[in-house]
């Protein structure tokens, strides 16, 4: 059975590492639009050029360039592809474009799982926050170091990258816009009762086991 699954929540909520996580247990495939935007500001693309500086400032970037993103990719993927949908939809036009890019392919929104965090403890995630420049394995200073000092668990590699809109300044406005765009497409998909929270302040593990419970009746 193909699933497609939103994961919802503020910056920091663990969308990433949650997402990346059903990737390697399920084979299922992350589309992170933050991803897809970073891989295009480094390698210069139009598109790159046009989201760096509202990136850098903490604010979103237009509905047509993240749902176009999204398309493509999944057209890059084919029809039986199970997808977590991570950082996207965003706005009320991202979520009726979604439906109508699943629509056109043939696959219909299973379930949304929003992660539900303690903002004021999310800026310590995020400031902490770096990863393997080589594999993009993610690490945190204090809740996970990699367990060789300055050594990727994953590829070994001894180098190690922050992002450029983790700071505490860019974080608060990521939060704000997170709280009047995006908070509000919850209800909804809660009219549609595809909804399932999940304390995303428990550890890695618990929040990933109760995600699993929700995979295995979504759908
Ligand atoms: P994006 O890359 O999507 O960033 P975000 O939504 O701000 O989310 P983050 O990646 O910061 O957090 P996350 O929830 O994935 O947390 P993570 O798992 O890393 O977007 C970046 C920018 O791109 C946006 O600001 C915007 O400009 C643009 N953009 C992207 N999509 C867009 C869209 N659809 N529309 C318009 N613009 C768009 O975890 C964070 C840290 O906490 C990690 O260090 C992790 O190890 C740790 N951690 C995770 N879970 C736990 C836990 N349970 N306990 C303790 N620590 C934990």
């Amino acid at each position: 059975m193909t699933l497609n699954i939103i994961l919802l929540g503020p910056p920091g909520a663990g969308k990433g590492t949650q997402a990346s996580r059903l990737e390697d247990e399920h084979g299922m495939v992350q589309l992170s639009t933050g991803d897809m935007l970073r891989a295009a500001v480094k390698a210069g693309t139009p598109i790159g050029l046009q989201a760096k500086a509202v990136m850098d400032a903490g604010e979103l970037v237009s509905d047509e360039i993240v749902s176009g993103l999204i398309g493509e990719r999944l057209d890059e993927l084919g029809g039986d592809v199970s997808v977590i949908f991570d950082g996207y939809p965003r706005t009320a036009a991202q979520a009726e474009a979604l439906d109508g890019i699943l629509s056109a392919r043939g696959r219909k929104l299973d379930h949304v799982i929003e992660l539900v965090v303690d903002e004021d403890a999310l800026v310590d995630r995020i400031t902490g926050r770096f990863s393997c420049a080589k594999c993009g394995e993610g690490y945190h200073d204090r809740y996970k170091l990699p367990k060789v000092a300055d050594t990727c668990d994953v590829c070994g590699s001894h180098d190690f990258k922050r992002r450029p809109d983790d700071n505490a300044e860019t974080v608060r406005t990521r939060m704000a816009e997170y709280r009047a765009k995006t908070a509000p497409i919850l209800p909804i998909y809660d009219a549609r009762g595809i909804v399932t929270r999940v304390d995303g302040m428990a550890p890695i593990d618990e929040v990933n086991d109760a995600i699993e419970t929700v995979l295995a009746t979504a759908g």
